[in-house]
């Protein structure tokens, strides 16, 4: 992590160094409290208020390592405040980031109504220039869109600097003659679930979509102390990058997942594969752990969005409905193969080990798990569950059940008298789990790796009936 600037932000070049981070979410909080360590005063607001008092009152409210720790800092050096009225938090910047949240709809289109809602706020609260950066992740135009938007609800006489750059005399144009100034630039945040600080601290590229000299000036200038490359682009540029990140990730993980089938098919090991293939630098090792696919906010929803967009436009993409195919048949491969293990679910005591989509994280947002429980519940097993975070969330979807469902306080509970264990999240804890143990509480030692934690060889020398993916 870098140091923090305690020295503040003096000396930068722009004329207000308030920011506001308009959104409180996954990225959003992280985003807002990143920023304060690198020396900024940065308002936090969200449209719900109940997460802005939780906020305030120094309460993270969800789970993110470092994250606690960073919001009880900054509250306290006073760089980071929270303001529950939108507006008051708009007026009150000059750099607006919008991190509000998109989900998708039915037809894998992204839903930008709180985008648009942010932007009609800010075109009615503009006093003094503004640059309004986009880092919720959004499809290619909708920086375009905020752009129109803003200028379609905002006073009279507002112009993007753009605008001005390209007049003969902008000086005839200034804010004191009631000229209202702003810019939209898209910023797009790659930061991973469970290494949120660490990624806005170490990023691996900074990129600035932009229009005007001024805005690249400001986002440079604000990103400097990082010091790492800023790739600087247009507006639609920069958000091709972010979905072409995602897609290209998801394409990697869908590609291994199908060696690994072809390894059980043939015989092989994908985890060598992976090293294998993945020390071509051309190729890299990352994002080739082959098992239950991927999940969260951003990698499935951020396919579809891709997909729907390159549809809208024409363009045949549709390779990429295959990487989402493969992806969806995840959870019915690991099923599978407890099913020919234990050949009848109905009335088998299940022990799932691990509930958020990734470790380090207590979302349950598109995890694996989810459908996992649906499915299982369906066939009549009888389920034992542990997450180190995510239970509180995953009661919120199916309650606890006597006889058919139960939260248990520790990995060897949920395996007490179980006919088989799933691996379904490779949180650390489990790693590092006393295996022998487990072993022995278990009614049938059946193991199913879904994400290929463990050693095959070591897990029969145990006892265990072992089984992972792609090996
Ligand atoms: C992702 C992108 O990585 C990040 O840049 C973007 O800003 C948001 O979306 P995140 O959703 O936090 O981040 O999770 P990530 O670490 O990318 O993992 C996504 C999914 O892929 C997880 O379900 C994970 O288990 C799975 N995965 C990842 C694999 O199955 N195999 C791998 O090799 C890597």
């Amino acid at each position: 992590m870098k140091q923090s600037n305690d020295e503040g932000t003096a000396g930068l070049s722009f004329e207000s160094n308030r920011l506001a981070v308009l959104g409180l979410g996954h990225v959003g909080l992280p985003t807002a409290l990143s920023l304060a360590e690198l020396g900024w005063q940065v308002t936090g607001t969200d449209s719900d208020t109940s997460k802005v008092r939780q906020v305030g009152s120094g309460c993270a409210p969800f789970y993110e390592p470092g994250l606690q720790e960073l919001l009880s800092k900054h509250r306290e050096s006073r760089r980071f405040r929270v303001e529950e009225n939108v507006e008051e938090a708009i007026r009150s910047s000059s750099v607006l980031f919008i991190c509000v949240g998109t989900p998708q709809q039915e037809d894998g289109e992204a839903d930008l109504s709180q985008v648009e809602a942010v932007a009609r706020v800010i075109a009615q609260n503009l006093n003094g220039y503004k640059l309004i950066v986009e880092k919720s992740t959004v499809p290619a135009i909708t920086a375009r869109w905020i752009k129109r938007t803003i200028q379609r609800y905002a006073p009279a006489n507002t112009y993007v600097t753009k605008t001005l750059e390209q007049e003969e005399s902008p000086m005839a144009l200034q804010p004191s003659d009631g000229v209202h100034l702003f810019d939209v630039a898209s910023n797009p945040e790659f930061l991973q679930e469970g290494s949120a600080l660490q990624d806005c601290f170490s990023p691996s590229r900074v990129v600035c979509g932009v229009e005007s000299e001024r805005a690249r000036q400001i986002l440079t200038d604000l990103y400097r102390p990082l010091n790492c490359q800023i790739v600087v682009t247009d507006l639609n540029t920069a958000e091709l990058i972010k979905h072409a990140a995602n897609a290209f990730l998801a394409t990697k993980i869908s590609f291994i997942n199908m060696v690994g089938d072809l390894c059980e098919a043939v015989g092989g090991d994908v985890t060598q594969v992976a090293k294998g293939i993945g020390l071509d630098p051309r190729i890299g090792r990352h994002f080739l752990n082959a098992g239950l696919g991927f999940g969260g906010y951003c990698l499935p929803k951020d396919v579809r969005a891709f997909i729907h967009l390159a549809e809208q436009h024409r363009v045949d993409f549709s390779f990429l409905k295959e990487v989402e195919r493969i992806n969806n048949g995840r959870v019915d491969r690991m099923l599978q193969k407890l099913r020919s293990s234990l050949w009848v679910l109905r009335g088998k005591r299940i022990a799932m080990l691990g509930l958020s989509f990734k470790p380090n994280t207590d979302d349950m947002r598109e995890a694996p798990s989810v459908r996992m429980i649906g499915k299982l519940l369906q066939e009549g097993a009888v389920l034992q569950v542990h997450d180190p975070q995510a239970m509180p969330h995953m009661r919120q979807m199916y309650a606890e059940e006597e006889g058919r469902l139960t939260y248990c306080s520790s990995p060897y509970e949920a395996a007490r008298d179980c006919d088989a264990v799933l691996l379904v999240t490779e949180w650390e804890e489990y790693r590092e789990m006393d295996l022998p143990r487990l072993k022995d509480l278990a009614r049938v030692p059946i193991l199913i790796d879904g994400r290929n934690l463990y050693d095959p060889n070591r897990m029969r020398q145990l006892g265990f009936e072992y089984y992972s993916m792609g090996r």
